[in-house]
């Protein structure tokens, strides 16, 4: 087997979209465009990937930081085949060579290893991937002959009306033997509709020199739906949006309602757990078993353990221990490592902190740069006061300890294991274990003081 590399066209102008932003770089839930491309081909087999860049090159070579990557610049828009050109040194005769766009990212690595195979099978110098749709116009087309072998590929612009009838459409992905890549590429002309040199046109090329050319046509042309609007970036997220959940729904994930989730593509969630209404759930996110989500939560690069219940709440970054609550109305930044059957309640915003297993936040709480124990008991209100106005820093609190309600901890500070900090107190000293602190003003109880405001209120 040949080994395989890939290029990827991305140099067009993307004018359509209406933004300051190239193309390749807008998102779909959550992840680029083009990382939707580069991760398909490195699922078909594609050991390294060169991404054909001219509009706004250095804005996306930026964006890309891939040891997988490289660039190749086509200063001038002169035609898919003159971009495949650019690459050039890429191409070595010896491999195979998958040609993608950039914009194109409803492509699954499934369906390209479906294509590496058929061409390998069929030995040839270059396979054309082409899919059956309703309404052609705008693609260029598959003409076969009169027993469906493969005769050539006509852009829309050049087709004549007979042509135009068919409704095999080029993907614009191809798989081509490096070394007739080249040759054809040296030999291609622009003399067509649009004055451009047209990578289809190879096909022909490598036919009339007797080379095995074929088309495999793709089952679902769902997959080949490019973007060249901000429309049809909706739609391309609409149908990742339904694969990815349907994906969920067959491993064993509840999706209570899945036109109103949505689901990044490389999240990952065990069986049994139940996603309710109004998730986003996107990035590197791992949810375990017998999770409950929502309704809706944000999750995003978030590490759940099994049986966790997430409830309207949103987090990032952090890891949650499993059977652990969250929610309703918390917020986890990142940073966090929550461990096992902990409480956060409601209104409670935790960050840069760790909390051992058994500790209970129920509610109104703000916990940041600290590291809790085991089994503590924040009570409602308690503050950790970690900025001084300029600086940040950490509370210490040991296992078992009590903290009251409405407490501030004010950083740096360390409360040892088995203490009681009493309601209402504003520590600003270390406490030791085993003790009761209190830091408040005692109170004082002044008789008769209703009666003497009475008769002041007399005398005016
Ligand atoms: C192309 C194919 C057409 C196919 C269709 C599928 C050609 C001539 N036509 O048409 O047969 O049905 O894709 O979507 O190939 N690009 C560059 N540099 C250029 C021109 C284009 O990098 O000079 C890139 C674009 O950024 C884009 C891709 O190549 O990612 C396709 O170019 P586009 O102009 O959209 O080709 P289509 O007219 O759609
Ligand atoms: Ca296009």
């Amino acid at each position: 087997m040949k080994n395989l590399k890939a290029i990827i066209l991305a140099a067009g102008e993307g004018s359509r979209m209406k933004s300051k932003k190239p193309k390749v770089l807008h998102e779909i839930m959550h992840k680029r465009m083009i990382d939707y491309v580069l991760d398909a081909a490195k699922h078909s087999g594609a050991q390294s990937m060169c991404i054909v860049v001219g509009h706004q090159a250095e804005q996306v070579q930026s964006a890309i930081e891939r040891e997988d990557v490289s660039f190749a610049m086509q200063t001038e828009r002169k035609g898919t085949g003159h971009a495949v050109k650019m690459a050039g040194a890429f191409i070595e005769d010896d491999q195979d060579i998958l040609i993608l766009c950039g914009d194109t990212p409803l492509i699954t690595g499934e369906t390209l290893q479906h294509v590496v195979k058929f061409h390998q099978q069929e030995q040839n110098s270059v396979t054309v991937v082409s899919a059956m749709v309703d309404d052609a116009t705008g693609y260029g087309r598959i003409i076969r002959d009169a027993k469906g072998a493969f005769l050539k590929s006509v852009e829309d612009k050049d087709a004549s009306e007979a042509e135009r009838a068919v409704k095999e459409i080029n993907t614009g992905i191809y798989i081509f033997a490096g070394a007739q890549l080249k040759a054809a590429l040296d030999r291609l002309k622009n003399d067509n509709a649009q004055g451009e040199y047209y990578l289809p046109d190879c096909l022909e090329i490598l036919l009339s020199d007797g080379q095995r050319v074929g088309a495999y046509t793709a089952a679902d042309a769902g997959e080949f739906v490019g973007v060249n609007s901000r429309m049809q970036l909706a739609d391309a997220a609409e149908l990742m949006k339904k694969r990815i959940n349907r994906r969920h729904m067959e491993n064993g994930v509840t999706i209570a309602d899945p036109s109103h989730t949505y689901i990044g593509s490389d999240v990952v969630i065990g069986q049994d757990s139940v996603i309710l209404p109004g998730c986003v759930i996107e990035g590197n996110t791992v949810i375990g078993a017998d999770c409950v989500i929502g309704p809706n939560s944000r999750l995003t690069d978030m590490r759940l353990h099994d049986g966790v219940t997430f409830q309207t709440s949103t987090a990032m970054e952090s890891e949650i221990g499993s059977n652990t609550t969250v929610g309703p109305f918390a917020y986890i930044r990142p940073n966090c490592q929550i461990g096992e059957n902990v409480k956060i309640g409601d209104f409670v915003e935790v960050k840069n902190s760790n909390v051992g297993n058994g500790t209970k936040i129920p509610h109104l709480s703000y916990v940041g740069d600290t590291d809790a124990g085991e089994k503590i008991n924040f009570g409602c209100g308690s503050i950790m006061v970690n900025y001084d106005g300029e600086k940040k820093h950490r509370t210490t609190i040991g296992d078992h300890v009590f903290v009251g309600c409405n407490v501030n901890l004010v950083a740096p500070v360390t409360i040892a294991e088995n203490s009681y900090i009493a309601a209402g107190s504003t520590i600003t000293r270390d406490v030791p274990a085993d003790v009761l602190a209190v830091a408040r003003a005692r109170q004082t109880v002044i008789n008769g003081w209703k009666e003497k405001r009475i008769r002041k209120k007399d005398e005016k």
